[in-house]
């Protein structure tokens, strides 16, 4: 087991109704004026975002609002943001929506408080050295964004996608009521799911093998949102079955799963972001349509913890050598994302890049022939674009 720190300072207020203690959360944090931030509608059509004002009422808090945040959030509401909470006297941003508006949170939250331009921070360039508190009221179980160090925004100029951590940026609180997530689509359910396990698996196929403990929590993990995704394909009603998903979300991108590993992967996040840059899908449906193609391309280097995957995880029965059994678990899983109508491919995720945006997709993603990704295959920009190719 590799030496570890884990360090997850948010405080969870998870169940039923506990949107209604927001404005009680952020007292205790003495703040003067808050900003709420939020999406495109959806917290407005449910209702969401008026009780969360008058909870904030009835506590007292000052607060301004700033809605307008897309998936795959934008650099240019970011700026906006920084503006505003300057101009106002902001000193808390609660983020009321998924991993777009949290990070946008994040990304406001780190302008404020460092001197010079936020991209830097996400071209790292230099590390940021505070970000304004910040809490969430969780309306989708997908980026782990909730509990995470991570923030990830676009460029609009070159429609360029980077993630930036820090655990200056960890949420001081998130809010998680699964009822919230009952109004989603079920494609963005679905896409959720996908990346809440992807999370784990990023981290669980690495290149050591003594993780006893952590093996088992991630397994049990995945096998849990593979089983409630399923069951919310039928009834997205069902709270016991969102519960278990929202609480998978978090644990799966707090660094549990990553207790005593090298790290993990993250190729296939690194591929799939070009892909939500260039081409706004959702994230967790472009990582499905990708990561089929990567764990072929990498599965040489480690068939035994592969193998592991499969026989663990997916439920393949051991025969013949660890390349075989792996191969069958890298199918399972592929045949998983079809059973939840999520993609295996570029053409079944919508977009058909040409010859030109799969070039380029592989040059950002290698920072221009400046950087590698990847831990059980160390990739180039080569390898990144035969994978596109694979993935077509
Ligand atoms: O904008 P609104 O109207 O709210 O609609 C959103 C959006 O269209 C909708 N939605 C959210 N909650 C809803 C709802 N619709 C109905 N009912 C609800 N309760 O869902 C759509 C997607 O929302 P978004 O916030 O984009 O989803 P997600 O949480 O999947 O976040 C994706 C972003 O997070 C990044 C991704 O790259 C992507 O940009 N990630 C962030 C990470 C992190 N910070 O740690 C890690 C991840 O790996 C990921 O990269
Ligand atoms: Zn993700």
């Amino acid at each position: 087991m590799n030496n570890f720190e884990y360090y997850t300072p948010t405080k969870v207020v998870f169940g039923k109704g506990t949107e209604l203690e927001t404005g009680a959360l952020i007292q205790g944090y003495g703040c003067k004026k808050v900003l709420v931030h939020y999406g495109g509608g959806s917290v407005k059509r449910s209702g969401l975002l008026d009780r969360i004002c008058q909870s904030l009422e009835s506590s007292g808090i000052a607060y301004i609002t700033l809605g307008g945040v897309v998936p795959n959030p934008h650099l240019s509401l970011v700026y906006e943001g920084i503006e505003l909470c300057k101009k106002e006297g902001v000193d808390f941003i609660l983020a009321v929506g998924g991993g777009s508006v949290i990070d946008s949170a994040k990304a406001i939250g780190y302008g404020v408080t460092n001197p010079g331009d936020v991209w830097d921070f996400y071209e790292k360039k230099r590390e940021a050295e505070a970000c304004l508190p910040v809490g969430t009221v969780l309306t989708i179980a997908a980026a782990g964004s909730e509990m995470s160090d991570s923030s990830v925004i676009t460029k609009e100029d070159g429609w360029i996608k980077r993630g930036y951590s820090s655990n200056f940026s960890r949420p001081k609180f998130s809010v998680m009521n699964p009822e919230l997530t009952m109004t989603l689509p079920e494609y963005q359910t679905m896409s959720g799911c996908v990346d809440i396990m992807m999370h784990t698996m990023e981290r669980y196929l690495n290149r050591v093998d003594n993780m006893e403990l952590t093996d088992g929590i991630s397994e049990h993990l995945i096998r849990t949102v593979m089983k409630n995704a399923q069951i919310l394909l039928n009834e997205p009603k069902n709270y016991e079955a969102r519960a278990e998903v929202m609480w998978a979300g978090s644990l799966s991108h707090n660094g549990l799963t990553g207790c005593g590993t090298d790290g993990g992967d993250w190729a296939t996040h690194q591929i799939e972001h070009e892909l939500g840059g260039m081409f706004d899908v959702a994230h967790g449906a472009g990582l499905a349509a990708v990561w089929g193609s990567w764990a072929r391309y990498v599965v040489s280097e480690r068939p035994e913890r592969f193998a592991q995957f499969a026989i663990n995880i997916m439920g393949v029965e051991a025969s013949g050598s660890d390349m075989e059994t792996a191969l069958k678990g890298i199918e399972a899983m592929e045949n998983f994302y079809r059973s939840v109508n999520m993609p295996t491919s570029l053409k079944e995720l919508g977009v058909e890049p040409t010859e030109d945006q799969l070039k380029e997709m592989a040059e950002k993603c290698s920072y221009w022939g400046k950087r590698t990704i990847g831990c059980v295959k160390v990739l180039d920009g080569e390898d990144i674009y035969r994978i596109y190719q694979d993935a077509k």
